[in-house]
């Protein structure tokens, strides 16, 4: 998998006196159908989460609430993105190294997933990840 599957998604935004809104369709805005939503909160602002990839699971991260930063690593190429806005969401594929640090003290990380939670879809070692993504390409 290529860091380049790796998207900012803009997501709709309607705005009227009351306020925003914005939606999320599974398919429509997002490539994948949603199975599964988490979110991070009370985050510890010195600490890392995340620090493994999927095997076969995508996901949106989305910055709710205040910001942080998103590390992404293919096995050959890094990149990183900040998510500070409601209406903003970071799609990544199966197969991405992902580390989620600088979190502001109000931030809420909602995470979209394409499936159920399962601790055998996850690669939580680095090197092990390298021989996988190696082995994929
Ligand atoms: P983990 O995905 O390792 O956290 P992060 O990547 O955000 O640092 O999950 C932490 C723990 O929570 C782990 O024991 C698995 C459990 N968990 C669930 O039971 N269901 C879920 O949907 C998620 C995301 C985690």
């Amino acid at each position: 998998m290529s860091i380049k599957k790796c998207k900012i998604i803009e997501l709709p935004l309607l705005n009227d006196d009351r306020g925003d809104l914005t939606f999320i369709e599974n398919n429509k805005h997002i490539p994948f159908s949603i199975k599964r939503i988490y979110y991070l909160y009370n985050n510890h602002l010195n600490l890392i989460r995340g620090r493994h990839a999927h095997k076969n699971l995508h996901q949106l991260f989305i910055a709710i609430s205040g910001s942080f930063d998103v590390f992404l690593n293919d096995g050959k190429e890094d990149t990183s993105f900040k998510l500070d806005k409601k209406n903003v969401g970071l799609y990544v594929p199966k197969m991405i190294w992902r580390e989620l640090k600088n979190f502001s003290q109000d931030s809420v990380c909602l995470v979209l997933a394409s499936d159920l939670y399962k601790e055998d879809d996850y690669i939580r070692d680095y090197d092990k990840f390298l021989i996988s993504s190696e082995l994929e390409s």
